[in-house]
């Protein structure tokens, strides 16, 4: 099914972006629709993060536009991204481990209340949005007071998706979300990802596990050396075609030539 004809969530055209002498992306160009999964794929190195830091307001781009919802925007700063529904969950989570799972939901984003000239957090509506947002994803913890620190890396992850999604996202990015995740803690990790979906939220999943892409996603990109390489609707592709984009190569077949050097 092509949706060419939808305006995207979040577009970028033709982004480079340079570190010194570094190309780190040279004229990429993405599209994401409302409630679909989007694999990205690339060798170490290949700009996945660079260019998903760039949708999210970190790093500006040297050229190249974005657009949200068909709109050009110019996003200075994380915030900004936020502030229009771009949420992202980094590698490293950004998580508060001293702090509870409500106080992480709601980091920088504290509910107040006024008391004549003093404002304070009103903790009683935190703890309580912050547990129906987890019902919600249907994220099982103990209790939302407990602290970060004390969760499994599955949990901690899932916090961290519904710290992304707490506050009306339209689209959430993460960046090897199951690379640090236990066999179990995974399935659990994707199947959120699902939910998400369910609920009309685009996502971009960047992914070193095959098994995280075909599980979940409904189109994958490949990016080669800073540039756009491939993609396809994952109906439409095998497992050996990926592998392949990943390298470098778009025949699976000219590849395995080469690997066992039949020419
Ligand atoms: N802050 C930075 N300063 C300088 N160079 C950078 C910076 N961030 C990324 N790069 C370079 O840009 C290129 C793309 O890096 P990026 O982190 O986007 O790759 P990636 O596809 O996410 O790789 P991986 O799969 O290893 O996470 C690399 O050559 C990297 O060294
Ligand atoms: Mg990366």
């Amino acid at each position: 099914m092509t949706r060419e004809n939808e305006v995207p969530v979040i577009e970028a055209r033709g982004i480079s972006k340079y570190f010194g002498a570094v190309t780190a992306l040279e004229n990429v160009s993405l599209k994401l629709y409302r409630g679909e999964v989007l694999g990205v794929v690339g060798d170490n190195g290949a700009g996945k993060s660079t260019l998903m830091k760039i949708l999210a307001g970190l790093y500006p781009p040297n050229a190249g536009e974005i657009f949200v919802e068909g709109k050009p925007v110019h996003f200075r700063s994380p915030k900004d991204a936020r502030d229009m529904g771009i949420e992202m969950v980094y590698q490293d989570l950004a998580l508060a481990g001293n702090m509870r799972i409500d106080e992480n939901i709601f980091l920088g984003r504290e509910r107040t209340r006024r008391f004549g000239p003093f404002k304070f957090i009103d903790n009683a509506a935190s703890l309580k949005q912050a547990k129906e947002h987890l019902d919600k994803l249907k994220i099982e913890v103990k209790s939302v007071r407990q602290r970060v620190e004390e969760l499994s890396g599955g949990q901690r992850q899932a916090v961290a998706i519904a710290r992304a999604t707490a506050f009306d996202a339209k689209v959430v990015i993460m960046d090897e979300p199951t690379a640090a995740l236990a066999v179990k803690e995974v399935r659990k990790v994707l199947d959120l990802i699902k939910d998400l979906k369910n609920h009309g939220i685009g996502v971009i999943l960047i992914s070193h596990r095959l098994d995280d892409i075909f599980y979940v996603c409904d189109r994958v990109m490949a990016l080669f050396h800073g540039r756009n390489f491939a993609e396809a609707p994952l109906s439409e592709v095998t497992r050996n075609d990926v592998i392949g984009w990943i390298m470098g190569n778009k025949s699976p077949v000219a590849q395995a030539a080469k690997i066992f050097d039949l020419n």
